[in-house]
C-alpha cells in the first residue's frame, strides 16, 4: 500500500503575496498541482495533503479533492512535525513517500526509481551540489552506508563541506515511520522537529537506508521566491521546447516558446516565436503558427496556416485553412476545409463550410454559413437583441456584399447575393440580389457653404 504525504504548510513570505505559495502556477497550472497530478501517476492508495497557511484556500483549489485526504498543521513546527500531523490518516502498512508542494517538476519515474531503491527500508532522494549551502547534509559512513542528515544550521565545518544533500524527499515503511515520528524532539538549532531525524533512527534501528538522485537537478528545485518561479518555469518550458523539437516540431526560437497545457502535433509542424498554447490543443500535420498566436483548447487540421497575432479559444480550423493575421475565433468556431479568415475577424459559435471566406473586418457568431460563401468586409451578424442570442444561417455560394448587417433569426437562401450595405430583416431568397438601401440622389445646383468673413 502506498500513501503519499504532501507538504503545503509553509507559509511562503517571500512570494509577497496573498496567495499561498503552492497555489502560485509553473505553466499555468498551481505548483500543487504539478504535485499531485505527478504523485497519482504512481496510483497510490491514499494521497495525504498537509496545509497550515491559507489551509482552506489550498483545499478549495485541489480539483479532484474528493480522492484527497487532508491533514491541518497549525502552527508549523517544522517538516517532522507536519507529517506527525498526517500520521493518523496513514494506512496501516505499505510504504509512505513525502514529497514537498513547493518543488513541483519532480518526475514520477523519478519518484519510482526511489520507491524501488527503498525496498522494504528507507530511502532518500540526493543531490550532489557544488553550492550546497541551505540544504540537509547526507552524512555517509567509511563504506558509504548513510546514517544521517544534518540541518545545515546545524552542521560542524566537516559535514558543511559535504556537497551531496537531501531533497527532502523521502519513502519510508509506514509502521517503522509512524513509530520513528513519535520520537522526534526539536532540539537543534531551529527548535523545529525535523523529519529528517528519522533517518538516524532507521540507522540504529539496522533498517536499511538508501539513496536514489533524480535524473535531472532542476526536478528537485523548490520554489520560496518570484525569481525562483520564473526560473522553474523557464526550465519547465525548455523541457517542454526540447521535447517538441525531439519529436519533429520546428520552433522558431526554443526559449520563445510557452506551453501552459498540452500541445499535440503532426509532422512538419512550424511555431514562429512568442506563441502560447493554453489546454489541449493540437496540430495536424504541416501546420504553420505565425508569430505571437495564442491557441487555446484548439485543434488546427493538416496543411492549415495560423497568422500573426491570432487568438484562437475552444476552435476546430478546418485543412488547408488559413486564419489571421490578427484573428479572433472564440468558443465552438468551426471552419472547414481550406476556408479563410482574414485580420479583424470575430468568430464565435459559427460553423463555416469550406472554401468560404471573410477576409477582413466582421462580426460572425451564432452562424451557420455554408460552401463557397463569401462575406464582404464588415459584415456583421446582429445575433443579439439586448436579451437572446438568435441564429443566422447563410446557404452554399452566398455572396454577402461588404457593410451587410443581418439581423437575426435570418437566413439566406443558396446562391443568394446581398448587396453591400444592406441590413437584412428578413429572410433572402435564393439566387437572387437582395439590397436595402435608400435610393441614391444627386441634389442639382448645391453648393458647399462658404466660409463666414470674420467682421472687420
Ligand atoms: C528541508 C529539509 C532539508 C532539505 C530541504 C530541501 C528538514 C528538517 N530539512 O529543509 O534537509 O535539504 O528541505 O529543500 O526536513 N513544511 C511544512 N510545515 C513545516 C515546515 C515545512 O509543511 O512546519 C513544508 C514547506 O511548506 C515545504 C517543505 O515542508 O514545502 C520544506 O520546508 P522548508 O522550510 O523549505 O524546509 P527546509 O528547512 O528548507
Ligand atoms: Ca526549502
Amino acid at each position: 500500500m502506498l500513501t503519499i504525504v504532501v507538504l503545503a504548510a509553509g507559509m511562503g513570505k517571500r512570494m509577497r503575496s496573498d496567495l499561498p505559495k503552492v497555489l502560485h502556477p509553473i505553466a499555468g497550472k498551481p505548483m500543487l498541482g504539478h504535485v499531485l497530478d505527478n504523485a497519482a501517476s504512481l496510483r497510490p492508495d491514499r494521497v495525504v495533503l498537509v496545509t497550515g497557511h491559507g489551509g482552506r484556500q489550498v483545499q478549495e483549489a485541489c480539483t479532484d479533492r474528493a480522492r484527497l485526504h487532508f491533514a491541518v498543521q497549525e502552527p508549523q513546527l517544522g517538516t517532522g512535525h507536519a507529517v506527525q500531523q498526517a500520521e493518523p490518516l496513514f494506512l496501516p502498512d505499505g510504504i509512505t513517500l513525502v514529497l514537498y508542494g513547493d518543488v513541483p517538476l519532480v518526475q514520477p519515474t523519478t519518484l519510482q526509481r526511489l520507491i524501488d531503491a527503498a525496498g522494504g527500508g528507507l530511502a532518500v532522494l540526493t543531490l550532489e551540489l557544488d553550492d550546497p549551502s541551505g540544504y540537509g547534509r547526507i552524512v555517509r559512513d567509511a563504506d558509504g552506508r548513510i546514517q544521517r542528515i544534518v540541518e545545515h544550521k546545524d552542521a560542524d565545518a566537516a559535514t558543511l563541506a559535504v556537497r551531496e544533500v537531501n531533497t527532502g524527499i523521502l519513502a519510508a515503511p509506514t509502521a517503522a515511520l509512524r513509530r520513528w515520528l513519535g520520537q522526534l524532539d526539536n532540539r537543534n538549532a531551529q527548535g523545529e522537529y525535523y523529519l529528517t531525524d528519522v533517518i538516524a533512527m532507521a540507522v540504529a534501528e539496522g533498517v536499511p537506508v538508501a539513496s536514489a538522485s533524480p535524473e535531472a537537478a532542476w526536478e528537485t528545485l523548490g520554489v520560496n521566491s518570484r525569481v525562483q518561479q520564473a526560473e522553474l518555469e523557464r526550465v519547465y518550458q525548455g523541457e517542454q521546447a526540447r521535447r517538441l523539437l525531439e519529436a519533429g516540431v520546428t520552433l522558431a526560437d526554443p526559449g520563445r516558446f510557452d506551453l501552459r497545457g498540452e500541445l499535440h502535433c503532426g509532422r512538419d509542424v512550424f511555431i514562429d516565436v512568442g506563441c502560447v498554447f493554453e489546454g489541449h490543443v493540437t496540430l495536424g500535420d504541416g501546420v504553420a503558427v505565425g508569430p505571437y498566436a495564442v491557441l487555446r483548447n484548439t485543434s488546427v487540421a493538416a496543411g492549415a496556416t495560423v497568422l500573426a497575432y491570432s487568438h484562437l479559444d475552444g476552435a476546430e480550423v478546418g485543412a488547408a485553412a488559413q486564419v489571421g493575421p490578427y484573428a479572433r475565433l472564440r468558443a465552438g468556431t468551426r471552419l472547414g476545409a481550406r476556408s479563410r479568415i482574414g485580420n479583424f475577424v470575430e468568430m464565435k459559435n459559427t460553423v463555416l463550410g469550406e472554401d468560404s471566406k471573410a477576409n477582413h473586418l466582421a462580426y460572425v457568431g451564432d452562424a451557420v454559413v455554408g460552401a463557397r460563401v463569401n462575406l464582404g468586409a464588415g459584415t456583421i451578424t446582429c445575433n443579439y437583441d439586448g436579451v437572446n442570442k438568435h441564429q443566422t444561417v447563410i446557404e452554399d455560394d452566398v455572396f454577402v456584399g461588404s457593410d451587410t448587417q443581418l439581423v437575426a433569426p435570418v437566413r439566406v437562401g443558396r446562391g443568394a447575393t446581398l448587396g453591400a450595405g444592406t441590413t437584412l430583416t428578413k429572410d433572402a431568397p435564393a439566387d437572387a440580389l437582395t439590397l436595402s438601401r435608400a435610393a441614391q440622389k444627386t441634389v442639382a445646383g448645391w453648393q458647399r457653404p462658404q466660409k463666414t468673413k470674420p467682421k472687420p
